[in-house]
């Protein structure tokens, strides 16, 4: 049996306890501090959570030394290169790859949901067409619970295959809507016969005026791109969805509270600081080496963005991925970006830099994959809109694993208080 003895000598007052020992699958070690206060009278200090396990998970793994991730076990290289987004999603969520039926059931579902309710369209008129597109799509998915009431009771499993399946639909739906809505053109509907990628792609850039042919490597990469940000265990916007779930919140606004901790710049809204990022430096002349003399400064406040990872202290293994799809994307549509000659630029100075080797920092998934999605046509502020598709299947399959589990409980850290100690009321007319 595994245990560490921990003792706290308090004064001289000395406890001590054993804490049991955890080891995962892929030999992960956890001291068990569950029982710590009720036995020692005492808490952990984590902020930031970085030496903080918040649950067990059999949904993804990540080996941050090594550069391994695996969604329930099957390494994103493969699932890359063979697996379509739809596949990734149904893996993520049910545990395993669906047999042929199943995967084709599973389509036919998805196809069936696409529509959002006619009602929800007019919620566009009240949004001005500068509105951030991620701002719609966390308010309309916690909408989408007014249209579907017997989804907010997060304890009805009867109903969570369905509401998972009209979340999968309906966001590519809204994402499109609110991009159409941006630019003043009118929304495309999906179409049935569409793959589901192919569809986002068709919401996305057709109009009524004229067929939109669709290209199959596009949505070859636009599967790649939405399956690489499918899952990442425990990061910041899916400990959000598991903590507001652990409360019984519904799953619309366990999601939409996601979207809305996705949208940080350290977090999913780093692809579009990229791209402002890389534009400012071929603006101030594209010396890559002065931008980093920048960063340099912990006075100047700048991050190099698209770099550095709370777990992966070698290549991002997504980033690795979608660098590479970046150059055959733009060869294939002929296009030569300037910010892509830029951004590897700059990746080679800084890897060669000590400040950021010693501090570990490499791209991230982030750093390539807006020079992507602005080749495919995207406009820069609906890309963390894409991230947020992308990580929808993994933030369901988390939000479910939470849900079976009969230990779970609401979220609840304590905390160190460090504020005044007993004060009485001090009346108006005594106060300086
Ligand atoms: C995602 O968690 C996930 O899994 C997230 C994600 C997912 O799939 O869900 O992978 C997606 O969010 C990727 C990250 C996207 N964010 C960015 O690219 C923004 C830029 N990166 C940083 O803000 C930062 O690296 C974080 C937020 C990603 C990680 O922050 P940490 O783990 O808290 O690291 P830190 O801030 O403690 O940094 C350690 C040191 C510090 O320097 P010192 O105090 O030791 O001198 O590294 C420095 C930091 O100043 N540093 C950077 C830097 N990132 C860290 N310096 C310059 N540029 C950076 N990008």
């Amino acid at each position: 049996m595994n245990s560490a003895k921990l003792t706290v000598n308090l004064g001289g007052d000395e406890k001590s306890m054993d804490l049991p020992v955890l080891i995962g699958t892929e030999a992960e070690v956890a001291l068990d501090i569950r029982n710590l206060r009720q036995q020692l009278g005492v808490i952990v200090l984590d902020p930031a959570y970085g030496n903080t396990g918040s649950c067990t998970s059999a949904i993804t793994y990540i080996d941050g030394e090594k550069g391994i991730l695996r969604y329930r076990g099957i390494p994103i290289e493969q699932l890359g290169e063979k697996s379509t987004f739809v596949e990734v999603s149904y893996l993520l969520i049910n545990g395993r790859l669906p047999n042929k039926h199943e995967l084709s059931e599973y389509s036919r579902k998805l196809t069936m949901h696409s529509l959002i309710h006619e009602d929800m369209k007019h919620f566009f008129d009240g949004y001005p067409a500068t509105a951030h597109p991620m701002a719609i799509l966390s308010a309309m998915v916690c909408s989408l619970s007014s249209f579907y009431p017997e989804a907010l009771d997060a304890t009805n499993t009867e109903v969570f295959d369905i509401t998972a399946t009209r979340l999968l639909s309906k966001l590519r739906t809204i994402a499109a809507f609110s991009y159409k809505k941006s630019i003043g053109q009118p929304f495309m509907y999906p179409k049935n016969e569409l793959s589901y990628c192919a569809n986002l792609i068709h919401m996305m850039f057709a109009t009524p005026c004229e067929p939109y042919p669709i290209d199959d490597d596009i949505v070859k990469v636009i599967n790649l791109l939405l399956i690489l940000h499918a899952d990442h265990e425990q990061n910041c916007s899916t400990s959000t969805v598991r903590l507001v779930g652990s409360g019984q919140a519904n799953l619309f606004a366990s999601i939409a509270s996601g979207i809305c901790a996705l949208w940080g710049p350290r977090h999913g809204g780093a692809n579009q600081e990229v791209i402002t990022m890389l534009a400012q430096i071929r603006k101030n002349g594209d010396d890559v080496n002065k931008f980093l003399t920048l960063v340099k400064d912990r006075q100047s406040g700048v991050k190099l963005m698209g770099f550095g990872h709370r777990v992966y202290k070698n290549f991002d293994p997504r980033a690795v991925l979608i660098k590479s799809a970046a150059d055959k994307v733009l060869s294939k549509l002929g296009r030569n970006d300037p910010l892509l000659e830029t951004a590897k630029r700059l990746e080679e100075a800084a890897l060669k830099d000590s400040y950021f080797v010693d501090r570990r920092l490499y791209p991230n998934v982030d750093f390539y994959s807006g020079i992507i999605y602005r080749a495919l046509g995207f406009a820069t502020n609906m890309f963390t809109v894409l991230f947020a598709l992308g990580r929808l299947p993994g933030w369901i399959a988390q939000w479910k694993e939470m849900n079976e589990d009969p230990s779970t409980r609401i979220g609840r850290p304590r905390q160190v208080y460090t504020g005044n100690t007993a004060l009485d009321y001090t009346p108006i007319d005594q106060r300086e």
